[in-house]
């Protein structure tokens, strides 16, 4: 059997199977064949660290990974989280946000820290002191500090040592929220979570573009655009109505027809007045666009490859253990009166566990058509395993609680549904060979908890068929002009995909609601600051 060029599991027994375009279970190929960086030869020991003041994380590092001393002199910074003091010493943790610990000072006069208050930043010099505890191997023993930035005195600091719930942060402290543990965790899975799925896209060749984010088409085709006006102008300042764009995918497939793979993780806005913990006004999206891909599995398998090799890498490297640690924290923390819903203290440890299990099975995602879902949920339906508030009928758009029920009773993990009915997907889906128009070539990825994660296709290539598909869909031809104009030019078979990145987010952090995972979140009735 050839050898799989450019996929890389290596902690799962399973592989990929290019003649088969699927994954399987019976080779393990652990080296990328075109991986930059690691000649011998190379002249750059990287990273080069920029000569920045260091986080606290990098301190740590350095105090652990080189063995420094105790007595070494140091220098660090980050904001005051609690001060005690006692009759001999008074100890005050800073942090800073670079990762979730907390580093120690202490003071050997207690009356040294009079001055000092919860939220005050300040450079500290001292000395190490390591300690024989494994989590945090080290504190300083001050000996001069100096405050960067002062608190009022009179008034409590908004951010207290106690448990505070994701609603009332979002709620009342909309800018501050960002130096709370829950939300700093966030932050920073998120960004490791774009560079795992950078890197994924690198290593299998794709191009990462930067589509508009202005257009001047509704790519959905349902009717939840926001229009873009300029307050100084009487006329359309584009010449024309101008739209956010609802998903930069026909942007994307005209990169593609250039580019062969592209992908990119761009704004996306809706303006859909659905108040649920699945939506926003505005969201990221990870979309990409494969050229030559003419079978519905190259799309399912590279999303499969993607969340797969995405989420072994951020396990290995520690996310999950991260994620995991300071939620026990909080599940220990008294949830404090008055402070809002707290759905999040509903999504235990064992559940974000078994979320990330799900993904990282050790047997292939399942797959089944928009057909059979339906037969599966009218069946489970009739045998009394499941009780919906409105029963799935072909035709009809899975609701959110059929889409739950699949991945998290009929799948118990991640499961791609394919070829819905043509009516009840948008305009440039291919249709099924040999159904008569009857089904299109697409898939949603549905998730235990969450339903919808990804939804994907392959696009209508031929010039005449998508002209009429516009058409049907009772869209604008000449505004979609130049997007079926590239079906004129040496067209060929493609597809993709695009993923919430906000829903994958909540999905592997174990936050039940979507606002709080994106830094500003804007909702209908909802942007503050
Ligand atoms: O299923 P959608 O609408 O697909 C598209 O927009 C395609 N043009 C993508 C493509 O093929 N390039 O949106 C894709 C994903 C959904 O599966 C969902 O995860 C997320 O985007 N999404 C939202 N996330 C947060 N808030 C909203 N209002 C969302 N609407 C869709
Ligand atoms: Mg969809």
């Amino acid at each position: 059997m050839s050898r799989p060029v450019g996929y890389r599991i290596s902690s799962t027994k399973l592989v990929y199977c290019p003649r088969q375009l699927q994954w399987s279970q019976r080779l393990i190929y652990l080296k990328h064949p075109f991986r930059r960086y690691t000649s011998s030869k190379s002249p750059v020991a990287l990273p080069v660290l920029a000569p920045l003041p260091p986080t606290l994380k990098q301190k740590a590092a350095e105090v652990v990974y080189s063995d420094l001393p105790s007595g070494t002199t140091v220098t660090v910074n980050g904001w005051i989280r609690t001060i005690r003091k006692h009759k001999k010493y008074a100890f005050v943790n800073i942090l800073d946000g670079s990762h979730d610990k907390v580093l120690q000072l202490v003071f050997n006069d207690p009356e040294r820290v009079n001055d000092l208050r919860v939220g005050v930043s300040l450079t500290v010099t001292g000395t190490i002191q390591r300690r024989q505890i494994p989590a945090d191997p080290y504190e300083i023993l001050v000996e001069s500090y100096n405050v960067l930035g002062s608190v009022p005195e009179d008034e409590p600091y908004p951010l207290q040592n106690k448990y505070l719930s994701q609603d009332y942060l979002r709620r009342e402290l909309p800018t501050m929220r960002f130096r709370s543990l829950s939300s700093g965790v966030t932050m920073r899975f998120r960004s490791r979570a774009v560079s795992e799925l950078g890197r994924y896209f690198d290593e299998n060749e794709f191009i990462q573009t930067h589509p508009p984010l202005i257009t001047s088409s509704d790519c959905e085709g349902a009717g939840e655009v926001f229009t873009v006006v300029s307050e100084s102008s009487e006329t359309p300042f584009f010449g024309k109505q101008g739209y956010l764009t609802v998903s930069t995918q026909l942007h994307l497939e005209a990169l593609m027809m250039g580019l062969s793979r592209v992908w990119t993780l761009a704004p996306a806005f809706r303006a859909e007045k659905s108040i649920t913990s699945r939506h926003l006004s505005e969201f990221w999206m990870l979309e990409a666009e494969v050229a030559f891909a003419d079978r519905l599995e190259h799309i399912m398998t590279l999303v499969e490859g993607l969340l797969r090799t995405a989420l072994t890498r951020l396990k290995e490297s520690g996310e999950l253990e991260t994620v995991l640690s300071v939620k026990a924290y909080l599940e220990n923390r008294k949830p404090q009166d008055g402070h809002g819903e707290d759905k999040d203290q509903e999504i235990t440890r064992a559940q974000v566990l078994q979320r990330w299990e799900g993904m990282l099975q050790n047997a292939p995602w399942m797959r089944i058509t928009y057909k059979h879902a339906v037969e599966v949920l009218k069946q489970a339906e009739k045998e009394g395993k499941a009780k919906f508030e409105s029963s799935a009928e072909y035709g009809d758009n899975l609701k959110s609680e059929h889409e739950k029920w699949l991945a998290s009773q009929y799948a118990h993990g991640p499961i791609f549904v394919t070829q819905y009915p043509s009516q009840l997907k948008p305009f440039y889906m291919l249709p099924t060979p040999g159904s008569c128009g009857e089904t299109v070539e697409c898939f949603d990825l549905l998730v235990p908890d969450l339903g919808e994660l990804v939804g994907g296709s392959l696009r209508e290539f031929d010039y005449n068929r998508l002209k009429t598909s516009i058409e049907r869909a009772g869209m604008d031809t000449g505004d979609l002009e130049w997007y079926a104009d590239l079906r004129k030019w040496g067209s060929v078979p493609h597809g993709g995909f695009g993923m919430g990145f906000e829903r994958l987010i909540c999905y592997l952090v174990g936050i039940y609601n979507i606002r709080d995972v994106i830094a500003f979140p804007r909702w209908v009735d909802h942007c503050v600051c």
